[in-house]
């Protein structure tokens, strides 16, 4: 089996003739994508995943990860948005049971969460990797100060080697990691943070946390393989993007990403960013949210059945069953008998074929991602997938899917007001 994607509201939306048509107009964004390299020469570094993670890559990611794993308790992850969102996806949707524990910090300015975090380390063996491009942002700048002085006040001349810091070559944070002896990983100059999983950005602390991440950069190869594929009827990310923008064309200017497993929310949360920083700009792109079924059935449910008619949702199906729970039947008669012997599995996936099919019914465009497993190999696939599609899609919208000018606006009020 493989990853697909297909449409579910039985042409009421958009019709077969319709979408044929629009998916081969937009195969020239395809073609263009890998010819046109002049474009946006200077971010599309990710496009081949051998360039920043090949075998040598890879070996030293493993190794190093391998050193810190026997000897840590905790590992922090320092970095915002693109920095850490695809490592923290992959880590706690996989929740690997052995090594150490992973915590987050430089993704917000919060002095109650930082106090909470930093005595959380108490007692215990602490390594860093400190993530940032551009070392001006100020999240993970002051995060790292603290727990860099965390880290000496507790080990001493020790405290650096275990400290790793990935940033470009030639930054102010490479000439920091060799002033003080820090490992140094590298950020690719040629690619975005939100585009910058199969690098060292995201690949150093997945495989501090025991992700197997040659299984995630083979399933990011296998689908570059697939998508280069320039004469197939069914290339996975064109077909997304094509029918992304028909549903916007007819008004549906929210995509709701509607998953079953909580594990998958913060992969939710990376496709979040990739496509809002991606896309919104110049007053266009599709507002992308995500939401946890079935518990937000309960919640924002109302709202995709009954409100405005601007939502569409894009399901991820999963299809193997990765965990087994069976209801046994109880003495106590509580109104559930009719679940008796039923796995929370099936039933959890008879929650998901009852929503599609409602939703789907009643009008809402439903688009589903079959996803084979929540794997290593999987999210490799996904990422390399998403990171095409919103490519494709930015050339579609004619927009530059690499650059985010609207977040550079606030840090300008931000700045003054902290007197930089
Ligand atoms: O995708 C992006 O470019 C952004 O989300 C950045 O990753 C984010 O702003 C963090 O930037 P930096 O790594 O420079 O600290």
């Amino acid at each position: 089996s493989k990853m697909d994607f297909a449409y579910m509201d039985a042409g009421r939306h958009i019709t077969a003739e319709e979408y044929e048509q629009a998916y081969a107009e937009n195969r020239k964004f395809l073609e263009e994508a890998y010819t046109d390299s002049e474009r946006y020469k200077d971010s599309l570094g990710w496009l081949e995943p051998e360039e920043w993670v090949g075998e040598e890559a890879l070996d030293r990611i493993v190794k190093k990860a391998e050193q810190v794993r026997r000897d840590a308790d905790v590992f922090v992850l320092v970095g915002v948005g693109g920095s850490n969102q695809a490592a923290r996806a992959v880590i706690k949707a996989l929740q690997m049971e052995d090594g150490p524990e992973i915590l987050y910090a430089g993704n917000n300015i919060s002095a109650h969460y930082v106090n909470k975090m930093l005595s959380s380390l108490e007692g215990k063996s602490v390594y860093i990797n400190v993530i940032a491009k551009n070392f001006e942002t100020l999240e993970p700048g002051i995060g790292f100060r603290v727990l860099r002085s965390w880290q000496e006040g507790r080990y001493g001349k020790e405290a650096n080697s275990r400290i790793a810091v990935t940033g470009t070559t030639g930054s102010r944070l490479h000439e920091i990691a060799r002033e003080n002896g820090y490992d140094f990983f590298v950020f690719p100059d040629n690619i975005g943070g939100r585009y910058s999983v199969l690098s060292d950005v995201g690949l150093y602390p997945m495989a501090v946390a025991g992700i197997d991440v040659r299984a995630l950069v083979q399933g990011a190869r296998d689908m570059k393989a697939e998508l280069s594929d320039r004469e197939s009827e069914d290339n996975i990310a064109l077909k997304y993007a094509t029918y992304r923008k028909l549903l916007l064309e007819k008004g549906y200017a929210i995509e709701m990403m509607a998953f079953f497993e909580p594990q998958l929310h913060y992969f939710s949360k990376w496709w979040i960013q990739l496509f809002a920083e991606s896309e919104g700009k110049q007053g266009k792109g599709i507002y992308p949210v995500s939401v946890s079924y079935s518990e937000d059935l309960h919640s924002v449910g109302q709202y995709v059945q009954e409100g405005q008619p601007i939502i569409f949702e894009t399901f991820l199906d999963v299809e193997k069953q990765n965990a087994s729970i069976v209801l046994e039947a109880d003495h106590v008669d509580d109104g559930f008998g009719y679940l008796d012997g039923k796995d929370f599995w099936e039933i959890n996936r008879a929650a998901f074929e009852a929503t599609i099919g409602a939703h789907s019914d009643s009008g809402i465009p439903c688009l589903k991602l079959t996803v084979p497993e929540i794997s290593e190999y999987y999210f490799g696939q996904m990422f390399y997938m998403f990171e095409f599609a919103c490519y494709l899609s930015g050339s579609i919208l004619g927009i530059n899917p690499f650059d985010q000018p609207g977040v550079e606006n606030y840090k300008g009020y931000m700045f003054s007001r902290l007197g930089k």
